[in-house]
């Protein structure tokens, strides 16, 4: 019998689907000193990013010969040390499509809920605080909106930011998209330079680092916001908060951060950063197209 082991969980309706087509699923969270000896009894891993899918992992995976397939129910795999794992025989698939319309309308929630204040109030007023002169926020109505990468979510939030009565303007290092003539294609200095929001859609790498620290932060217009609902360590934190603090920056929303599942204490505790631990593809209609996707390829593969 082939055996699943999802270990950050996996949609019921998902797990339900795989046993009635004869799979055995274990849900079952292990640290990463014990999962390499775990995945010597199953055929398949499935992760979100919670586990971390490294080199010694894989190396224990690859000697034990069982394990055939990885999957990322969801985007990033920077979790995953994909290359290593094809290289040692063993597929690596994600979910790409199944989330960008819930991480689309998080980013857009977070705009809002920066622009406005909305969490600082909502917290402040449920310790009985009535701050109502402190919450003077603006409108989005008319501004700019810079995106860092035009993948599938980035197209998601520029319709939606669009339809908002937003300007919208993009950078891609796969160049200007054909289809969305509404936008204005410019290079990322451009974004930087001009945009009121500047948001984040891209994946990190570590080689790279940080795309956007302090000489990017100083670059921009005074007053702008940062959005990062992608992936941590691409603004870096620490150069953040400094603008934030100088005034530089009016606020930055984030739902990802550089060392999940900690969070930068500073940044969380801000008075204009809206922060959300991670939760981009948490909705019931991204959780279930992610499970659909990973039933469609556990079916596939095998
Ligand atoms: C992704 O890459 O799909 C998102 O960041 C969501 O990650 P999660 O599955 O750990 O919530």
């Amino acid at each position: 019998m082939i055996r699943i082991l999802a270990t950050d969980g996996i949609e019921q309706a998902a797990a339900e689907a795989l046993r009635a087509k004869g799979f055995e699923v274990v849900e079952q969270f292990y640290p990463a000193e014990e999962l390499g000896k775990q995945l010597k009894d199953f055929d398949v891993l499935v992760v979100r990013s919670a586990t971390k899918v490294r080199q010694p992992i894989i190396d224990e995976a690859a000697e034990a010969g069982r394990l055939k397939l990885v999957i990322r129910g969801g985007v990033g795999i920077d979790n995953i040390d994909a290359k290593y794992a094809e290289e040692k025989g063993i597929a690596v698939r994600n979910t790409p499509n199944a989330s960008s319309i819930s991480v689309a309308e998080l980013t857009l929630g977070h705009i809002l809920a920066v622009t406005r204040f909305v969490a600082l109030a909502n917290v402040t007023m449920r310790d009985g605080k009535w701050e109502k002169k402190k919450y003077e926020g603006v409108e989005i109505f008319g501004k700019t909106i810079g995106l860092v990468g035009f993948g599938r979510i980035a197209k998601e939030v520029a319709k939606r930011a669009h339809a908002l009565g937003m300007k919208v303007k993009y950078t891609d290092i796969c160049g200007k998209a054909e289809g969305f003539d509404e936008f204005e294609f410019c290079d990322l200095n451009e974004i930087i330079t001009t945009s009121d929001f500047v948001s984040m859609h891209i994946p990190f790498s570590k080689a790279d680092g940080a795309l956007i620290g302090e000489k990017e932060l100083n670059a921009m217009k005074d007053g702008a916001f940062v959005i990062n609902c992608s992936r941590g360590g691409i603004v870096d934190e620490a150069a953040l908060l400094a603008a934030l603090n100088s005034g530089k920056i009016a606020g930055a929303a984030l739902d990802v951060f550089e060392d999940e599942p900690t969070a930068n204490e500073a940044l969380v505790n801000h008075p204009r950063v809206s922060v959300t631990p991670h939760i981009g593809a948490s909705t019931v209609e991204a959780q279930k197209r992610i499970g659909e996707e990973i039933v469609e390829t556990i079916e596939k593969f095998f």
